[in-house]
């Protein structure tokens, strides 16, 4: 779902296998889905920046016959125009394990399984981890969040006593989730009718007072003029506030 939405406006890289971490000396192919014939796969890795692919495929699709840990790196589709698809990190290890999950981003309420993949089969359990903190173990390698959530984002890895742990992976969750639609017409809806109503609301106070207002004219004039004559009179007598009028008492005296 979310991958034909990426599609939809750009190309998509995707890749197989369809996971994000990779033993060293697998194989690797990586294609853009959209436009393959203009589309090509770049990378960023320690060693290049924006490099193409070194091997292409008779049908434009980027070989790796090994992979190696200097491979790890990002990587995106990019046309000629300079259009990019979705990046993926991709990383490779030379190590015992690697930590399968989707390389897309996942959507909020997915059930998410996080698969620990082992170069060889062993029989003990698996430990997951998020942000170095145990989550849970599992004997079949495989650990599900149910209905992920934004507060699932983190650094995951997995591992296995005896043979180590794998490389960590961010795990991104995408916000749209399938109430994500009522959301924006809530954000301007409501404005507009909390507008409108206030403007309404204004508009009545303006009457009522224009309407009240020629009523009490004459009874609120006399009010002011009457108070504005005291002060000055009182001011002037009290001799603690010389600051306020230090620039107009050398004029007055
Ligand atoms: C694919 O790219 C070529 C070359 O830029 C272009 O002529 C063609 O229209 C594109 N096809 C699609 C389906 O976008
Ligand atoms: C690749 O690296 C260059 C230079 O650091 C950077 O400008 C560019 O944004 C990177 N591309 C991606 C997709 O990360
Ligand atoms: C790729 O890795 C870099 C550095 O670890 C990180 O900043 C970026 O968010 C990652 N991108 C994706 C799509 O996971
Ligand atoms: C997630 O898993 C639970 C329990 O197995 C199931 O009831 C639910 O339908 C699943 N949700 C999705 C979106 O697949
Ligand atoms: C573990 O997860 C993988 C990938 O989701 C799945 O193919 C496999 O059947 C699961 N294995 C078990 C024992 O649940
Ligand atoms: C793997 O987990 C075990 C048990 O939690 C721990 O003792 C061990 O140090 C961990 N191994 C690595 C390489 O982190």
């Amino acid at each position: 779902m979310e991958v034909t939405v990426l599609c939809a406006v750009v190309a998509c890289l995707r890749l197989l296998p369809s996971r994000s971490q990779f033993f060293q000396y697998e194989n690797v192919v990586l294609s853009c889905e959209g436009n393959s014939t203009e589309w090509r796969v770049r990378r960023n890795t320690s060693k290049q920046i924006n490099e193409l692919c070194p091997s292409y495929s008779i049908d434009s699709r980027c070989i790796f016959n090994n992979v190696y840990e200097h491979d790890s790196g990002v990587y995106w589709c990019e046309s000629e125009a300079g259009e990019r698809s979705n990046e993926v990190n991709i990383t490779v290890t030379d190590g015992e394990l690697i930590l399968e999950s989707p390389e897309h981003p996942v959507s909020e309420g997915e059930n998410l399984t996080l698969h620990c993949r082992a170069r060889t089969s062993f029989s003990s359990l698996t430990h997951f981890y998020k942000n170095e903190e145990l989550i849970g173990s599992s004997s079949t390698g495989n650990f599900t969040i149910q209905s992920v959530s934004k507060s699932d984002e983190g650094l995951y890895k997995c591992n296995v006593s005896g043979l180590g742990e794998s490389e960590e992976r961010r795990l991104a969750v995408r916000g749209c989730s399938p109430q994500m639609p009522t959301a924006p017409v809530a954000y301007i809806v409501l404005p507009v009718v909390v507008c409108i109503l206030l403007l309404f609301v204004l508009m009545l106070l303006c009457l009522f007072r224009n309407h009240k207002g020629r009523l009490d004219r004459s009874v609120s004039y006399t009010d002011v003029t009457i108070s504005q004559e005291g002060k000055p009179q009182r001011i002037s007598d009290v001799g603690s506030v010389p600051t306020l009028y230090s620039g107009v008492m050398p004029d007055s005296s």
